[in-house]
């Protein structure tokens, strides 16, 4: 049997019987004269592996095991034809469609028709459109072109659509030939249209939006980060660092396909032989190539030391239609050793772990990385910029800039905020914010205001509140207001006046539960505390403690001058014990996340 192949070759690892997906070339009938494979000058060959060179029979089955061919000394024996697959009906034999549409103008096509060729086929008179849909069709998946097809026949007015299976394969006179032949098996003697060079010709909506779901723009295929390196290069911190800032930004679909990982699931069980390495890596491939059919993203960080194994993982993950964006992590041996994090290098040095990558099993460099990163002496987010260029420049992904460069300062960066609450911001929630910024005084790390949760907009504080104001404390330009949901998410702690106040915020927005509490119910808790600053926060935040009603500040709103001094005092002694309380007096504190 030929070299040649007229059919994509055979996976190495392919099992007798031989599976092949394209065998309806064959067996449907499209070469009727031709069914000899060593017939002279025939341009149909089949590649068998190796191991079936010298088998007297093959049998070819479908990718289930169905039987669909025996090629026995050179010739074939058709045994079924395929029965499933989208648009199987219009699939047919060159003698059924002789049978149906003898007489008409044949025309193959090969890609999406343009809105200048469709205009050259009204003039042809009845029509088949041959669509040639296989491996090679230039720019769309079989499928695709059979629906491209398919909206050009609904839009000229006599077409019937035959699809004919039609693999490249890859020699373009090979290729040319074969096309010719199929053809005129059609045709049979009836005419053949040749459509016109298409050029940068218009496609009408229909088959535009066709195309477009086909092959989606870069930025919205399926796409598969797969990062390859020695264990402790830093292949896992990094495709951490990119999944975060993936499911930060919010645009797509991720799935973490990390090494240590998969092995514990996906692929428990298998030791790190060569072969088992192997198939740990085609696992991944095959869940990375699915997530890619639909259009998600995968982040994988498996050893992967082979390259043979690395490519056919870009063969899946091409034929799902995504696209593979390798990443060499190429920390060198030396460095992953020095760090050896987990301890294993040291163990397998004292022979301990057998095959062991970079030590007593090999790791082949990549050649086709389209990025390679040194992680030695760099921070992940210095490293992960590397990616991040590649990857936007490739328009595959664009994120934004790395969070160190990120204009917004963290929350451990910036003062505390502090809400007070009441009902009409105009007497105890007012007078808090106002008396707050006094006590705390211009060196505390502290921003002080105020709402009301049925509050008015910019009316002043209460006359007999600003009465009860301790010597030397001004209103100021104090102005009240609503509460909003933007005021609640910006504080870092919310302080109300009555536990119904504390209730209406919670109400409202339930997240906030750990950041609010009444005025008095904190000052009781910050007494009891030791700490400071955002860790009181953090501490009271886990606590989650029931206010008590007593220690709510009554509303002296209009019950004169007396109920307004009670209600001073109150809110003062409180702010007394939470103004120092907040002010953090362990800078250590302040690097605690929140
Ligand atoms: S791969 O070769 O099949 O791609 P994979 O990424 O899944 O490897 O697993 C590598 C991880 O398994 C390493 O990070 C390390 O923690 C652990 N490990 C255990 N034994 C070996 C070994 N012999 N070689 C390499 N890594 C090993």
């Amino acid at each position: 049997m030929s070299d040649s192949p007229v059919l994509p070759p055979a996976p190495q690892h392919c099992p007798t019987p031989v599976e092949l997906d394209d065998l309806e070339l064959l067996v449907s009938g499209a070469f009727a004269p031709t069914t000899a494979f060593d017939e002279p000058g025939s341009p149909i060959t089949l590649s068998l592996p190796e191991a079936l060179r010298d088998a007297p029979t093959v049998e070819l089955v479908d990718p289930e095991g169905l039987p669909l061919a025996r090629v026995s000394g050179g010739r074939i024996e058709p045994l079924t034809h395929a029965q499933f697959g989208p648009f199987r009906d219009h699939y047919l034999s060159p003698a059924t469609t002789r049978e149906q549409y003898a007489g008409r103008t044949f025309v193959p096509v090969t890609d999406a028709l343009t809105t200048a060729q469709l205009d050259e086929l009204r003039e042809l008179g009845p029509l088949v459109l041959l669509a040639l849909a296989g491996t090679g069709t230039p720019s769309l998946s079989p499928v695709g072109l059979v629906r491209a097809t398919l909206a050009a026949a609904r839009a000229l007015p006599d077409a019937a659509v035959v699809v004919v299976p039609f693999a490249s394969h890859g020699d373009a006179d090979l290729d040319h030939e074969l096309g010719v032949r199929v053809v005129d098996n059609y045709a049979q003697g009836d005419p053949v249209h040749g459509l016109a060079d298409p050029g940068d010709d218009d496609l009408s909506p229909e088959i535009g939006a066709i195309v477009d779901f086909d092959r989606p723009a870069p930025g919205e295929q399926g796409l598969v980060l797969f990062f390859t390196g020695l264990s402790g290069s830093g292949k896992s911190t990094l495709a951490r660092a990119l999944t975060d800032r993936i499911l930060e930004q919010g645009e797509r679909t991720v799935t973490s396909l990390d090494g240590d990982v998969v092995r514990r699931n996906l692929s428990a069980g298998l030791t790190f032989s060569k072969a088992d390495r192997e198939t740990n890596i085609r696992r991944i491939g095959w869940v990375a190539a699915e997530i890619a059919r639909h259009g998600g993203v995968a982040v994988c960080s498996p050893i992967a030391p082979f390259d043979e194994t690395r490519q056919q993982v870009r063969e899946m993950v091409e034929d799902a239609g995504g696209h593979f964006f390798l990443i060499h992590v190429a920390t060198p041996l030396e460095e992953c050793e020095r760090r050896d994090r987990k301890g294993l290098y040291a163990k397998a040095r004292r022979g301990e772990i057998p095959e062991f990558t970079g030590i007593s099993s090999p790791y082949e460099e990549p050649e086709d990385a389209a990025v390679r990163v040194d992680t030695t002496g760099r921070t992940i987010e210095d490293a992960l910029g590397d990616v991040l260029q590649e990857l936007s420049a490739s328009g595959h992904l664009v994120l934004d800039e790395p969070r160190a460069e990120a204009a917004t300062p963290g929350p451990s960066r910036r003062p505390l905020r502090v809400l007070f609450v009441c009902t009409a911001n105009i007497c105890r929630s007012a007078f808090a914010e106002v008396t707050a910024r006094h006590l705390a005084g211009d060196g505390a790390d502290l921003e002080f205001i105020s709402a009301g949760t049925h509050g008015h907009d910019r009316e002043p504080l209460d006359a007999e509140m600003t009465a009860a104001l301790s010597p030397g404390v001004e209103p100021g330009e104090f102005a009240s207001r609503p509460l909003t949901a933007e005021l609640v998410e910006q504080a870092d702690v919310v302080l109300t006046a009555e536990t119904r106040h504390r209730t209406f915020v919670l109400e409202e927005h339930p997240q906030a539960f750990r950041k609010v509490f009444t005025l008095g119910q904190f000052a009781a808790a910050a007494e009891a505390s030791d700490l400071t600053g955002r860790a009181l926060l953090d501490e009271l935040a886990r606590r989650r403690s029931v206010p008590d009603p007593a220690l709510d500040v009554a509303d002296p709103y209009r019950r004169g001058p007396e109920a307004a001094r009670a209600a001073a005092d109150q809110i003062t002694g409180h702010l007394e014990v939470v103004i120092p309380a907040l002010t953090d007096t362990v800078p250590t504190h302040d690097a605690k996340d929140r």
